[in-house]
Protein backbone atom coordinates (compact mmCIF):
# COMPACT_ATOMS: atom_id res chain seq x y z
CA UNK A 1 0.00 0.00 0.00
CA UNK A 2 1.56 2.93 -1.20
CA UNK A 3 1.24 6.00 1.49
CA UNK A 4 0.21 9.28 0.45
CA UNK A 5 0.03 12.08 2.71
CA UNK A 6 -1.34 14.49 0.26
CA UNK A 7 -4.15 12.35 -0.34
CA UNK A 8 -7.15 13.89 2.41
CA UNK A 9 -8.05 11.48 4.99
CA UNK A 10 -10.98 9.63 5.19
CA UNK A 11 -13.94 10.71 7.68
CA UNK A 12 -11.43 13.24 8.86
CA UNK A 13 -12.33 14.83 12.49
CA UNK A 14 -14.41 17.73 11.37
CA UNK A 15 -13.18 21.21 12.22
CA UNK A 16 -14.77 22.70 15.34
CA UNK A 17 -17.60 25.26 14.30
CA UNK A 18 -17.23 28.48 16.83
CA UNK A 19 -20.31 30.81 17.30
CA UNK A 20 -20.36 34.26 16.03
CA UNK A 21 -19.83 36.80 18.06
CA UNK A 22 -22.07 39.30 17.23
CA UNK A 23 -20.73 42.18 19.28
CA UNK A 24 -18.06 44.82 17.89
CA UNK A 25 -17.15 45.53 21.22
CA UNK A 26 -13.71 43.23 22.19
CA UNK A 27 -14.40 42.82 25.74
CA UNK A 28 -18.50 41.49 25.19
CA UNK A 29 -18.81 38.31 23.57
CA UNK A 30 -22.46 38.21 22.22
CA UNK A 31 -23.98 35.20 20.73
CA UNK A 32 -27.29 33.74 19.63
CA UNK A 33 -27.71 29.82 20.58
CA UNK A 34 -30.36 27.54 19.90
CA UNK A 35 -31.51 23.76 21.37
CA UNK A 36 -32.82 22.55 18.30
CA UNK A 37 -33.89 19.15 16.47
CA UNK A 38 -31.05 17.89 13.82
CA UNK A 39 -29.48 15.01 12.41
CA UNK A 40 -26.45 13.47 12.95
CA UNK A 41 -25.04 10.37 11.02
CA UNK A 42 -23.07 8.44 13.82
CA UNK A 43 -23.19 5.51 10.66
CA UNK A 44 -22.66 6.68 7.29
CA UNK A 45 -25.99 6.67 4.97
CA UNK A 46 -27.72 5.85 8.47
CA UNK A 47 -29.02 9.66 9.55
CA UNK A 48 -30.77 9.57 13.52
CA UNK A 49 -32.71 12.21 15.11
CA UNK A 50 -30.33 13.98 17.59
CA UNK A 51 -31.05 17.15 19.33
CA UNK A 52 -27.88 19.41 18.97
CA UNK A 53 -27.28 23.41 19.66
CA UNK A 54 -27.02 25.47 16.60
CA UNK A 55 -26.11 29.13 16.40
CA UNK A 56 -29.00 31.07 15.81
CA UNK A 57 -27.40 34.06 14.57
CA UNK A 58 -27.08 31.99 11.08
CA UNK A 59 -30.34 31.61 9.45
CA UNK A 60 -31.29 27.66 8.85
CA UNK A 61 -27.92 26.94 10.57
CA UNK A 62 -27.72 23.37 11.37
CA UNK A 63 -27.53 21.77 14.98
CA UNK A 64 -24.24 20.27 15.60
CA UNK A 65 -22.56 17.76 17.67
CA UNK A 66 -20.90 18.54 19.55
CA UNK A 67 -22.28 22.20 19.62
CA UNK A 68 -21.03 25.16 18.54
CA UNK A 69 -18.20 26.18 20.74
CA UNK A 70 -18.28 29.29 22.80
CA UNK A 71 -14.94 31.26 22.74
CA UNK A 72 -14.17 34.07 24.76
CA UNK A 73 -10.94 35.61 26.68
CA UNK A 74 -10.36 36.21 30.16
CA UNK A 75 -12.34 38.88 31.08
CA UNK A 76 -14.84 38.80 28.57
CA UNK A 77 -18.34 39.50 29.22
CA UNK A 78 -20.00 36.73 27.87
CA UNK A 79 -23.96 37.52 26.69
CA UNK A 80 -25.80 34.31 25.13
CA UNK A 81 -29.35 34.95 24.12
CA UNK A 82 -31.11 31.16 24.20
CA UNK A 83 -33.89 30.53 22.59
CA UNK A 84 -35.32 26.82 23.27
CA UNK A 85 -36.80 25.23 19.56
CA UNK A 86 -37.22 22.07 21.32
CA UNK A 87 -40.52 20.80 22.30
CA UNK A 88 -39.88 20.54 26.19
CA UNK A 89 -38.05 22.61 28.60
CA UNK A 90 -34.87 23.17 28.91
CA UNK A 91 -32.17 25.12 30.30
CA UNK A 92 -28.22 25.76 29.40
CA UNK A 93 -25.60 25.28 32.21
CA UNK A 94 -22.05 26.54 31.62
CA UNK A 95 -20.51 23.67 33.54
CA UNK A 96 -17.17 24.79 35.66
CA UNK A 97 -17.69 28.44 35.63
CA UNK A 98 -17.96 31.13 38.17
CA UNK A 99 -20.19 33.20 37.63
CA UNK A 100 -23.20 34.51 39.19
CA UNK A 101 -26.14 31.97 40.14
CA UNK A 102 -28.83 33.66 38.40
CA UNK A 103 -26.51 32.93 34.88
CA UNK A 104 -25.82 29.02 36.17
CA UNK A 105 -28.56 27.35 34.27
CA UNK A 106 -29.09 24.94 36.57
CA UNK A 107 -33.57 24.04 37.65
CA UNK A 108 -32.02 25.32 41.58
CA UNK A 109 -31.03 28.96 39.84
CA UNK A 110 -33.67 29.63 37.32
CA UNK A 111 -37.24 28.42 36.12
CA UNK A 112 -37.04 26.01 32.94
CA UNK A 113 -37.03 27.11 29.93
CA UNK A 114 -40.21 26.32 27.90
CA UNK A 115 -40.73 25.42 24.52
CA UNK A 116 -40.40 28.87 22.03
CA UNK A 117 -39.17 30.41 24.73
CA UNK A 118 -35.78 32.72 25.39
CA UNK A 119 -33.39 33.36 28.25
CA UNK A 120 -30.71 35.69 28.20
CA UNK A 121 -27.50 34.68 30.10
CA UNK A 122 -25.09 36.75 31.36
CA UNK A 123 -21.62 36.83 32.96
CA UNK A 124 -18.08 37.42 33.03
CA UNK A 125 -15.20 34.82 32.60
CA UNK A 126 -12.60 35.13 35.04
CA UNK A 127 -10.47 31.86 34.28
CA UNK A 128 -9.04 30.94 31.66
CA UNK A 129 -9.81 27.00 30.98
CA UNK A 130 -11.69 24.23 29.22
CA UNK A 131 -15.12 24.06 29.72
CA UNK A 132 -18.42 22.88 28.67
CA UNK A 133 -22.13 23.97 28.32
CA UNK A 134 -24.80 21.50 28.64
CA UNK A 135 -29.17 21.59 29.34
CA UNK A 136 -29.58 20.86 33.02
CA UNK A 137 -33.02 18.99 32.63
CA UNK A 138 -33.29 16.11 32.06
CA UNK A 139 -29.77 15.68 31.28
CA UNK A 140 -29.88 12.06 31.10
CA UNK A 141 -31.99 12.45 27.87
CA UNK A 142 -30.86 15.82 26.49
CA UNK A 143 -27.42 15.64 26.86
CA UNK A 144 -27.66 11.69 25.64
CA UNK A 145 -29.40 12.86 22.81
CA UNK A 146 -26.04 15.62 21.64
CA UNK A 147 -26.78 18.96 23.32
CA UNK A 148 -23.37 19.16 24.62
CA UNK A 149 -20.35 21.60 23.36
CA UNK A 150 -17.24 22.84 24.10
CA UNK A 151 -16.56 26.50 26.01
CA UNK A 152 -13.19 28.05 25.94
CA UNK A 153 -11.97 30.69 27.94
CA UNK A 154 -8.62 31.62 26.54
CA UNK A 155 -5.75 33.69 28.51
CA UNK A 156 -2.79 32.45 31.40
CA UNK A 157 0.40 31.01 30.00
CA UNK A 158 1.38 30.72 26.48
CA UNK A 159 2.36 27.80 24.92
CA UNK A 160 3.85 26.72 21.41
CA UNK A 161 1.69 24.19 20.32
CA UNK A 162 0.91 23.43 16.51
CA UNK A 163 -2.70 22.89 16.97
CA UNK A 164 -5.09 23.59 20.05
CA UNK A 165 -8.22 21.62 19.89
CA UNK A 166 -11.23 20.65 22.03
CA UNK A 167 -11.67 17.10 21.72
CA UNK A 168 -15.51 15.95 23.31
CA UNK A 169 -15.76 12.11 24.33
CA UNK A 170 -19.15 10.61 24.36
CA UNK A 171 -20.64 7.05 23.04
CA UNK A 172 -24.19 6.53 21.80
CA UNK A 173 -26.06 3.39 21.95
CA UNK A 174 -27.32 2.79 18.28
CA UNK A 175 -29.97 0.19 16.75
CA UNK A 176 -29.08 -1.00 13.53
CA UNK A 177 -30.48 1.26 11.58
CA UNK A 178 -28.35 4.23 13.09
CA UNK A 179 -30.78 5.66 15.06
CA UNK A 180 -30.76 6.26 18.81
CA UNK A 181 -31.59 3.33 20.51
CA UNK A 182 -35.13 3.48 22.94
CA UNK A 183 -33.88 0.61 24.89
CA UNK A 184 -33.07 1.64 27.97
CA UNK A 185 -32.10 -1.79 29.75
CA UNK A 186 -31.38 -2.26 33.97
CA UNK A 187 -27.87 -1.52 33.16
CA UNK A 188 -28.23 1.46 31.62
CA UNK A 189 -30.31 2.82 34.44
CA UNK A 190 -27.83 1.27 37.16
CA UNK A 191 -24.34 2.36 35.29
CA UNK A 192 -25.62 5.58 32.84
CA UNK A 193 -26.32 4.52 29.63
CA UNK A 194 -23.09 3.26 27.45
CA UNK A 195 -23.45 3.12 23.97
CA UNK A 196 -21.89 0.71 21.10
CA UNK A 197 -20.81 3.45 19.29
CA UNK A 198 -17.48 5.78 20.59
CA UNK A 199 -16.91 9.34 19.90
CA UNK A 200 -14.45 11.82 19.44
CA UNK A 201 -15.89 15.48 18.41
CA UNK A 202 -19.68 13.74 17.67
CA UNK A 203 -17.62 11.05 15.03
CA UNK A 204 -17.36 7.51 14.97
CA UNK A 205 -13.30 6.78 14.81
CA UNK A 206 -12.55 9.94 13.26
CA UNK A 207 -8.90 10.18 11.53
CA UNK A 208 -6.64 13.20 12.55
CA UNK A 209 -3.07 14.21 10.61
CA UNK A 210 -0.41 15.74 13.05
CA UNK A 211 2.79 17.34 11.95
CA UNK A 212 5.64 14.45 12.66
CA UNK A 213 7.81 15.66 15.67
CA UNK A 214 5.27 18.35 16.46
CA UNK A 215 3.68 19.29 20.01
CA UNK A 216 -0.90 20.29 19.81
CA UNK A 217 -2.77 20.76 22.82
CA UNK A 218 -5.50 18.96 23.34
CA UNK A 219 -8.69 19.91 25.49
CA UNK A 220 -10.78 16.75 27.03
CA UNK A 221 -13.95 16.62 28.37
CA UNK A 222 -16.01 13.54 28.63
CA UNK A 223 -19.56 14.78 27.76
CA UNK A 224 -20.95 10.92 28.07
CA UNK A 225 -23.49 10.08 30.51
CA UNK A 226 -21.77 7.27 32.24
CA UNK A 227 -18.92 5.85 30.55
CA UNK A 228 -15.66 6.46 31.81
CA UNK A 229 -12.39 6.97 29.05
CA UNK A 230 -9.01 5.57 30.32
CA UNK A 231 -7.48 6.99 27.15
CA UNK A 232 -3.64 6.25 25.78
CA UNK A 233 -1.49 7.30 23.00
CA UNK A 234 0.79 4.39 22.08
CA UNK A 235 3.81 5.97 20.22
CA UNK A 236 2.99 10.02 21.41
CA UNK A 237 4.04 11.46 24.52
CA UNK A 238 1.23 13.13 26.64
CA UNK A 239 1.73 15.35 29.77
CA UNK A 240 -0.95 16.81 31.71
CA UNK A 241 -0.60 20.22 31.86
CA UNK A 242 -4.14 21.54 32.75
CA UNK A 243 -7.48 20.16 34.79
CA UNK A 244 -11.26 21.46 35.59
CA UNK A 245 -9.96 24.48 36.49
CA UNK A 246 -7.14 25.39 33.82
CA UNK A 247 -3.99 24.68 33.69
CA UNK A 248 -1.72 23.51 36.27
CA UNK A 249 1.47 24.68 38.68
CA UNK A 250 3.74 21.44 37.97
CA UNK A 251 2.60 19.00 34.53
CA UNK A 252 3.36 15.61 34.83
CA UNK A 253 3.50 12.50 32.39
CA UNK A 254 1.36 9.67 31.90
CA UNK A 255 0.94 6.87 29.94
CA UNK A 256 -2.49 6.50 30.36
CA UNK A 257 -5.25 8.80 31.48
CA UNK A 258 -8.59 8.53 33.43
CA UNK A 259 -11.48 11.10 32.45
CA UNK A 260 -14.46 10.62 34.28
CA UNK A 261 -18.34 12.00 33.35
CA UNK A 262 -17.55 15.97 33.43
CA UNK A 263 -14.26 16.30 34.15
CA UNK A 264 -11.54 17.97 31.71
CA UNK A 265 -8.04 17.93 31.04
CA UNK A 266 -5.64 19.39 29.00
CA UNK A 267 -2.73 17.57 27.49
CA UNK A 268 0.19 18.80 25.70
CA UNK A 269 0.81 15.64 22.40
CA UNK A 270 4.23 15.18 21.01
CA UNK A 271 4.39 13.36 18.57
CA UNK A 272 7.60 11.97 18.08
CA UNK A 273 7.58 9.62 15.49
CA UNK A 274 8.10 10.02 11.51
CA UNK A 275 5.84 11.23 8.20
CA UNK A 276 3.40 7.97 7.52
CA UNK A 277 3.34 6.12 11.24
CA UNK A 278 0.07 5.41 12.42
CA UNK A 279 -1.36 5.89 16.27
CA UNK A 280 -4.46 4.85 17.76
CA UNK A 281 -6.06 7.14 20.74
CA UNK A 282 -7.92 4.09 22.45
CA UNK A 283 -9.64 3.67 25.41
CA UNK A 284 -9.63 0.83 27.91
CA UNK A 285 -11.30 -0.80 30.09
CA UNK A 286 -11.80 0.95 33.95
CA UNK A 287 -13.39 -1.43 36.83
CA UNK A 288 -16.27 1.18 38.06
CA UNK A 289 -18.37 -1.68 39.45
CA UNK A 290 -21.03 -4.38 39.27
CA UNK A 291 -18.71 -6.25 37.61
CA UNK A 292 -18.81 -4.88 33.96
CA UNK A 293 -16.85 -7.00 31.98
CA UNK A 294 -13.87 -5.80 30.30
CA UNK A 295 -14.77 -5.41 26.89
CA UNK A 296 -10.98 -4.86 25.75
CA UNK A 297 -9.26 -1.92 24.17
CA UNK A 298 -11.24 0.51 21.88
CA UNK A 299 -10.00 2.96 19.17
CA UNK A 300 -11.05 6.14 19.86
CA UNK A 301 -9.22 7.96 16.93
CA UNK A 302 -6.59 7.57 14.22
CA UNK A 303 -3.87 9.96 14.31
CA UNK A 304 -1.33 9.67 11.01
CA UNK A 305 1.70 11.56 11.10
CA UNK A 306 2.37 14.09 8.51
CA UNK A 307 4.94 15.98 7.10
CA UNK A 308 7.64 17.42 9.82
CA UNK A 309 6.40 20.82 10.89
CA UNK A 310 9.12 23.67 9.26
CA UNK A 311 10.45 24.55 13.05
CA UNK A 312 10.81 22.35 15.68
CA UNK A 313 8.55 23.59 18.97
CA UNK A 314 9.66 26.11 21.16
CA UNK A 315 10.79 24.76 24.76
CA UNK A 316 8.82 24.60 27.48
CA UNK A 317 7.12 27.85 29.59
CA UNK A 318 9.32 26.99 32.86
CA UNK A 319 6.45 28.71 35.21
CA UNK A 320 2.91 27.26 34.31
CA UNK A 321 0.72 29.04 36.88
CA UNK A 322 0.93 30.70 40.20
CA UNK A 323 -2.35 28.82 41.50
CA UNK A 324 -3.71 30.51 44.68
CA UNK A 325 -4.62 28.03 47.46
CA UNK A 326 -8.38 28.48 47.31
CA UNK A 327 -9.28 26.80 50.08
CA UNK A 328 -6.52 26.88 53.13
CA UNK A 329 -7.84 24.25 55.31
CA UNK A 330 -6.22 23.37 59.06
CA UNK A 331 -7.01 20.96 61.64
CA UNK A 332 -10.16 22.92 63.11
CA UNK A 333 -11.52 23.51 59.56
CA UNK A 334 -15.40 22.13 59.76
CA UNK A 335 -15.75 18.75 57.55
CA UNK A 336 -18.92 18.24 56.33
CA UNK A 337 -19.99 14.90 55.34
CA UNK A 338 -21.76 13.17 52.33
CA UNK A 339 -22.92 9.61 51.83
CA UNK A 340 -23.71 8.67 48.16
CA UNK A 341 -25.90 5.41 48.24
CA UNK A 342 -27.87 3.25 45.68
CA UNK A 343 -30.96 1.66 46.58
CA UNK A 344 -33.24 -1.25 44.89
CA UNK A 345 -36.78 0.07 45.44
CA UNK A 346 -39.87 -2.41 44.39
CA UNK A 347 -39.95 0.77 41.77
CA UNK A 348 -36.39 0.75 40.85
CA UNK A 349 -32.95 1.78 41.74
CA UNK A 350 -32.92 5.49 44.06
CA UNK A 351 -29.50 7.35 44.40
CA UNK A 352 -29.58 9.21 47.09
CA UNK A 353 -26.67 12.01 49.04
CA UNK A 354 -27.60 11.61 53.26
CA UNK A 355 -30.07 9.13 52.33
CA UNK A 356 -32.09 12.36 50.62
CA UNK A 357 -33.38 11.76 46.91
CA UNK A 358 -33.44 14.95 44.73
CA UNK A 359 -35.47 16.70 43.90
CA UNK A 360 -37.13 16.33 47.82
CA UNK A 361 -33.91 17.01 49.19
CA UNK A 362 -33.62 19.93 51.73
CA UNK A 363 -30.50 22.19 50.93
CA UNK A 364 -27.54 22.66 52.74
CA UNK A 365 -27.04 26.30 54.26
CA UNK A 366 -23.55 27.88 54.46
CA UNK A 367 -22.08 30.94 55.41
CA UNK A 368 -20.25 32.95 52.20
CA UNK A 369 -16.43 33.14 52.96
CA UNK A 370 -16.09 30.40 54.88
CA UNK A 371 -13.61 27.42 54.41
CA UNK A 372 -14.73 23.77 54.75
CA UNK A 373 -13.73 20.37 54.01
CA UNK A 374 -16.31 17.97 52.73
CA UNK A 375 -16.00 14.24 53.29
CA UNK A 376 -17.91 12.74 50.24
CA UNK A 377 -18.37 8.55 50.96
CA UNK A 378 -19.21 6.39 48.40
CA UNK A 379 -21.52 3.55 49.55
CA UNK A 380 -22.78 2.15 46.37
CA UNK A 381 -20.94 -0.86 44.57
CA UNK A 382 -19.59 1.69 41.82
CA UNK A 383 -17.71 4.66 41.03
CA UNK A 384 -19.70 8.11 41.16
CA UNK A 385 -18.08 11.21 39.75
CA UNK A 386 -19.38 14.06 41.96
CA UNK A 387 -19.70 17.57 40.61
CA UNK A 388 -19.88 21.15 42.18
CA UNK A 389 -21.30 24.14 40.37
CA UNK A 390 -20.35 27.71 40.96
CA UNK A 391 -16.84 27.19 42.32
CA UNK A 392 -13.51 25.05 42.23
CA UNK A 393 -12.28 22.55 45.16
CA UNK A 394 -9.15 21.41 46.02
CA UNK A 395 -8.94 17.63 46.33
CA UNK A 396 -7.15 16.21 49.69
CA UNK A 397 -7.56 12.58 49.54
CA UNK A 398 -8.61 9.98 47.60
CA UNK A 399 -9.47 6.87 50.13
CA UNK A 400 -6.93 8.10 52.84
CA UNK A 401 -4.22 8.60 49.97
CA UNK A 402 -3.30 12.22 50.19
CA UNK A 403 -3.40 14.19 46.66
CA UNK A 404 0.31 15.68 46.25
CA UNK A 405 -0.76 17.54 43.00
CA UNK A 406 -2.12 20.82 42.49
CA UNK A 407 -5.11 22.17 40.71
CA UNK A 408 -8.49 23.59 40.59
CA UNK A 409 -11.41 20.66 40.49
CA UNK A 410 -15.26 20.83 39.74
CA UNK A 411 -15.67 17.43 39.20
CA UNK A 412 -13.47 14.73 41.33
CA UNK A 413 -14.27 10.54 40.82
CA UNK A 414 -15.59 9.15 44.25
CA UNK A 415 -14.23 5.23 44.20
CA UNK A 416 -16.90 2.52 44.54
CA UNK A 417 -17.14 0.79 48.34
CA UNK A 418 -15.08 -2.23 48.00
CA UNK A 419 -15.35 -4.79 50.63
CA UNK A 420 -15.76 -2.84 54.11
CA UNK A 421 -13.59 0.07 52.69
CA UNK A 422 -15.74 2.77 51.67
CA UNK A 423 -14.56 5.35 48.72
CA UNK A 424 -13.44 8.34 50.62
CA UNK A 425 -13.08 11.48 48.32
CA UNK A 426 -11.93 14.76 50.90
CA UNK A 427 -11.51 17.88 49.73
CA UNK A 428 -11.84 21.87 50.35
CA UNK A 429 -14.31 24.39 49.25
CA UNK A 430 -14.58 28.17 49.80
CA UNK A 431 -18.02 29.30 49.38
CA UNK A 432 -17.89 32.12 47.34
CA UNK A 433 -20.58 32.96 44.85
CA UNK A 434 -24.13 34.01 46.69
CA UNK A 435 -27.32 31.81 45.84
CA UNK A 436 -28.40 28.23 44.90
CA UNK A 437 -25.61 25.63 43.77
CA UNK A 438 -26.47 22.15 42.56
CA UNK A 439 -24.15 19.37 43.45
CA UNK A 440 -24.50 16.12 41.60
CA UNK A 441 -23.07 12.66 40.13
CA UNK A 442 -22.19 13.63 36.91
CA UNK A 443 -23.49 9.85 35.51
CA UNK A 444 -26.32 11.60 34.54
CA UNK A 445 -29.18 8.88 35.06
CA UNK A 446 -27.85 9.00 38.87
CA UNK A 447 -28.24 12.85 39.34
CA UNK A 448 -31.90 12.71 37.78
CA UNK A 449 -32.28 9.25 39.93
CA UNK A 450 -31.82 11.36 42.79
CA UNK A 451 -28.06 11.83 43.34
CA UNK A 452 -28.26 15.57 43.64
CA UNK A 453 -28.30 18.23 46.17
CA UNK A 454 -28.24 22.04 46.36
CA UNK A 455 -25.73 24.05 48.31
CA UNK A 456 -27.00 27.23 49.10
CA UNK A 457 -24.44 30.00 49.89
CA UNK A 458 -25.73 32.75 52.15
CA UNK A 459 -24.37 36.54 53.21
CU1 LIG B 1 -22.11 19.31 33.93
CU2 LIG B 1 -24.71 20.05 36.99
O1 LIG B 1 -23.41 19.67 35.45
CU1 LIG C 1 -21.80 21.95 36.33
CU1 LIG D 1 -23.21 8.15 40.11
Amino acid sequence: MGCEPAAPLENALPAPVELADLNPDPNIVEVRLAASVSTAEYLPGKPADVWAFRDASVAGSKGTIPGPTLRAKVGNTVIVHFINELAEPTTVHWHGLRLPNAADGSSSSQSKIEPGASYDYTFTVGDPGSFWYHPHVRGDTQVERGLYAPFIVEGGTAVDVAADRYLVLDDVKLSADGKLSTQTDNLDVMLGRQGNVLLVNGRKLPSLEVASGSRERWRLVNSANGRYFKLSLPGAQLLVVGWDGGLIPEPYKVDSLLIAPGERYELLVTFDGKAGDRLALQTSHYDRGHNVPDPGVKPLMNVVLGAARKSPPLALPTVWRDLPVLAPTTAATAVRRFVLKELETPSGVVFSINDEVWPFNTPVMVKQGDVEIWEVRNEAEMDHPFHLHGMFFEVLEVNGVPETRRGWKDTANVPQARGTTPGILRFAVRYEPLGMWMFHCHILEHAEGGMMGDLMVMP
